[in-house]
């Protein structure tokens, strides 16, 4: 019997969501590539994220800034002193580990063997700029997209004026060395971040916190997932990265067991510090009235493919012989699926063609034609598109199609012109 992680992978590859990195070069451990329905579901994630915290906040702005940074930026923000692993390698069967994750230090969790004196692994990324490997030259791929954010504190207070509490947010990639890894892409070697700088008053840490607490947590209810799935943990101090003065983990029950999700950190004034201190800039915050000051800052922090992972597992559902993945209409690759009934009846294939054709300019939906009407739900079924439309003969003449439910398999008649409103409504949530 497949547990509930392998299902996933295997419905994730046979369907087009995620495919193993350079599959036909025998794979690169811990990467993978988005397949068509995968880009979509990712594109959807991080589409809705920035809609919500970006678009329709006033006080949040987004930016898109650069992976490769001057390396300086590194040393001021700790990273390269501090965003170290310690690792052991078991002397007997010389896999790797981290060793703060280990209960037992002393032995090989897997095969029992002793393990070696913990080395420092820097977590960052180095490649080199340009052809000759000098080290002036050498410069990392960015871990976290938050300095990005950090160095252009002061151009966004010029350029946007904006007063406190204001946040700005970025959607991009991070990658990190990563010592252990695994459990399909719930850490790799490079991921998408979607993250939020949130800068307030000194002494403002406490209440945003808690304010962030609850919309991060909002935001998952309102994807769909399953609350009994959602635990927040608390970072003992000897856990927290090297900026935080509080971080808290949203949690999800995995079929591996409780891991993290997203991160809360209170970063206090730490990097703005750093980087003024180091810069050489002023990147204090110059209010109306009063004395110049850093801003504190508490940073929401969500991994996008980790929420494509846990919507793919709460999704995941058997019922009678069929299985379907029940994804919020918002992320369904495909909002609906239309059908000819007899793909051998001209007459219907017509019909279904003009509908398709007049759909797909406002949504993304399927075209099918293949099998029977019952394969048909069924692969819709286990991609997750909410709505199959079926053109049948009694469509000709009263102007209507089936309706049929994901969740329900309920099937209903609406009129062709009214298809394009009920999918609207539904998506929104109306
Ligand atoms: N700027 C804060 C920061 O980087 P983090 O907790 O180290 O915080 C943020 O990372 C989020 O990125 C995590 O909560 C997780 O969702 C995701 N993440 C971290 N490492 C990852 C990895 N190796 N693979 C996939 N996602 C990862």
């Amino acid at each position: 019997m497949k547990n509930k992680m392998e299902k996933i992978v295997s419905l994730a590859k046979s369907r087009g969501f995620i495919y193993p990195g350079s599959e036909i070069y025998g794979g690169l451990a811990n990467t993978y590539d988005y397949g068509p329905l995968g880009a979509e579901l990712l594109r959807n994630i991080k589409n809705l994220w920035w809609e919500r915290f970006v678009e329709q906040r006033e006080e949040i702005f987004g930016i898109h800034t650069s992976i490769l940074m001057n390396p300086k930026v590194w040393e001021s923000s700790g990273h390269v002193e501090s965003f170290v692993d310690p690792l052991v390698e078991c002397k007997k069967c010389h896999k790797r580990f981290r060793e703060d994750h280990l209960k037992d230090k002393a032995k090989c969790p897997d095969c029992g063997g002793e393990l070696t004196e913990p080395k420092l692994f820097q977590g960052m990324f180095k490649t080199q700029i340009g052809a000759t490997e000098n080290r002036g030259a050498e410069i990392y791929l960015r871990p976290e997209t938050a300095q990005g954010m950090f160095v252009n504190f002061k151009n966004v207070i010029n350029t946007q004026r904006p007063s406190l509490p204001f946040g700005l947010a970025q959607i991009g990639k991070g990658f990190r060395n990563e010592v252990t890894l695994g459990n399909f892409i719930f850490r790799t070697l490079e991921f998408d971040m979607m993250e939020i700088e949130y800068f307030i008053g000194p002494k403002e840490g406490e209440k945003y916190f808690e304010k962030w607490k609850k919309e991060m947590w909002k935001w998952l209810i309102d994807l769909g997932i399953d609350e009994k799935k959602l635990r927040w943990r608390e970072h003992e101090k000897d856990e927290r990265s090297h900026y935080s003065d509080r971080t808290e983990d949203i949690e999800y029950k995995f079929p591996f067991g409780w891991g993290e999700l997203y991160g809360l950190a209170y970063r206090s004034d730490y990097d703005l510090k750093n980087h003024s201190e180091k810069s050489g800039e002023d990147l204090r915050y110059h209010p109306e009235e009063g004395e110049p000051f850093f801003p504190h800052v508490v940073e929401p922090t969500f991994g996008a493919n980790r929420t494509f992972l846990i919507t793919l597992l709460d999704g995941y559902n058997e019922e009678e012989g069929r299985v379907f993945l029940k994804l919020h209409p918002k992320l369904a690759p495909y909002k609906a699926a239309i059908f000819p009934l007899l793909a051998n009846k001209p007459e219907l294939v017509k019909k279904a063609r003009e509908i398709y054709e007049d759909l797909i300019k406002k949504f993304p939906v399927a075209w099918d034609e293949r099998g029977n009407i019952g394969k048909r739900y069924f692969a819709q079924d286990e991609i997750g598109t909410p709505w199959c439309i079926t053109v049948d003969f009694d469509t000709l003449n009263d102007k209507s199609v089936t309706i049929r439910d994901r969740d329900t398999k309920k099937q209903d008649r609406i009129a062709i012109d009214k298809i394009a409103s009920f999918l609207e409504n539904k998506i929104s949530g109306k």
